[in-house]
């Protein structure tokens, strides 16, 4: 038998050299299919170990585009209050989230769900906590600017309004022509390929975990969240089935890469029937597919820079890592008063992979500091994906991330 710290090595070993397959896989085949446009010589410059994301051939990538895509996302005239941009629900300094259970639109209207992050979005074989349809950042822009139940930026009824506003700023006039020559409208359409590529460069691979995975730093994890990778990646806590990959989170697709099925799964956090109900408010994937089945099933969000993104699940109705870690070992969130009530641990529809667990202390602990590694600090203050009007006038400096050398 290994000793513990035989077998700690072993199996850092066994980590690190996974990691390094998929580097190899991924470089190799980012290298044969990499058929980007040339004239704007846009370049990725992504974080170590990291595939090309996937570009819509009508969208391709430019530096002045996601320039422009930088400033949408932060323009509040995109709103009909004029007072919410995509950022006020997706903020930088918390991974792009808000900080809120459940996010609040234009109107004061509170959304079912809370805010995701948007880091490494361009690789999501889905977008958003469950819709199996929803495949590219495009059309995804179109649903808080245009949606109306419930509202969020509330443009839908005043697109007309919102468009003539910055139709008559001169210096998007400019970006539009420069960036979609021969086609320079000042629509939505231009707005949300400009947003999405600005979206694709919201790139976060430079964790204390990636140091390790992807950097080869035997001592960027502390000892005791190294014993948290390896509770993350066992078979018996089984988070790694689901929270999977580079992202930590659901299916991915990147330029090369095999097309894959979303996936998506009920974890217990409900059971107002004792027949897997979740509550009307937010049944989850059921309401695209109509399957009843599907009651309670939701997308493994990222597990990146979690320490910065609660309150946390689909509802926000997690408050910190610590009770997320309860939920688990629980094999079920149990409810045991109020309109919400019941045993999650039972909900006949939840994945078999949440069978619950023993966790002693140490070992909480230590799964704790792993989640904490998963921050990576240059997402939340790299210049380039702030807001423009914090650092404009002195000029759109890109800095290291999607830079074009
Ligand atoms: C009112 C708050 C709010 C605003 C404003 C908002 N979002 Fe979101 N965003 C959310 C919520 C809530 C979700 C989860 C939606 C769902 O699951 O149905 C989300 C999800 C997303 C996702 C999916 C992330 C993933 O990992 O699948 C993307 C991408 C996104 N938003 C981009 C944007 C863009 C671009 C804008 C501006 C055009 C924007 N959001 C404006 C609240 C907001
Ligand atoms: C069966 C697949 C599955 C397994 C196994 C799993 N998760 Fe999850 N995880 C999910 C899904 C799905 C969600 C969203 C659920 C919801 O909102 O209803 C989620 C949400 C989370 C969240 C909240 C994320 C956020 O942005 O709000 C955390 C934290 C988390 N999981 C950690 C873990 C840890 C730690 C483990 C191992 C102990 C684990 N998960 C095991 C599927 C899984």
């Amino acid at each position: 038998m290994l000793r513990p710290v035989e077998w700690r090595i072993a199996s850092m070993a066994a980590v690190v050299l996974f990691a390094v397959s998929c580097v190899q896989r991924a470089g190799s085949d980012a290298g044969f299919a990499a058929a980007q446009p040339r004239e704007d010589a846009w370049r990725w410059d992504l974080p170590a170990g990291f595939p090309e994301p996937v570009v819509p051939a009508d969208n391709p990538m430019s530096v002045a585009k996601v320039e422009l895509g930088r400033r949408l996302f932060y323009d509040p005239r995109l709103s009909s209050t004029g007072e919410v941009s995509c950022a006020t629900c997706h903020r930088q300094e918390l991974a792009f989230t808000d900080g809120r259970a459940r996010a609040e639109g234009a109107t004061g209207e509170l959304h079912s769900r809370s805010a995701m992050s948007l880091a490494n979005v361009a690789y999501g074989a889905s977008l958003t906590w469950a819709d199996p349809g929803l495949s590219t950042l495009e059309e995804q822009a179109l649903v808080p600017l245009l949606n109306e139940h419930p509202v969020e930026m509330g443009v839908a009824g005043n697109e007309e309004r919102i468009l003539a506003a910055l139709r008559e700023d001169a210096e998007y006039a400019a970006s539009f022509r420069d960036v979609f020559p021969g086609d320079a409208a000042i629509d939505l359409r231009n707005v949300v390929r400009a947003i999405a590529a600005f979206e694709r460069t919201m790139l976060s691979g430079d964790s204390p975990y990636d140091r390790l995975v992807f950097g080869g730093e035997m001592d960027a994890l502390s000892r005791s969240a190294w014993s948290g990778m390896e509770l993350f990646f066992s078979e018996r806590l089984a988070c790694s089935e689901c929270h999977s990959g580079f992202t930590l989170s659901g299916p991915v697709r990147f330029v090369g890469a095999e097309s894959v099925e979303p996936t998506f799964h009920n974890t217990g956090l409900y059971d107002l029937d004792g027949y897997g109900a979740y509550p009307a408010e937010d049944p989850g994937l059921v309401l695209r597919t109509g399957e009843a089945r599907h009651m309670g099933a939701f997308r493994a969000p990222t597990l990146r820079n979690i320490a910065l993104t609660g309150p946390y699940m689909h509802d926000g109705s997690v408050g910190t890592l610590d009770e997320a870690l309860q939920h688990y070992a629980a094999g079920g969130r149990t409810i045991p008063a109020g309109p919400v009530a019941g045993d999650g641990s039972r909900n006949p529809l939840k994945s078999p992979k949440i069978r619950g667990f023993e966790l002693d202390a140490d070992e909480r602990a230590a799964l704790l500091e792993f989640l904490e590694a998963l921050t990576d600090p240059g997402l939340v203050t790299d210049p380039a994906l702030s807001d423009p009007r914090a650092t404009l006038p002195s000029g759109p400096g890109r800095s290291t991330r999607a830079a074009s050398e």
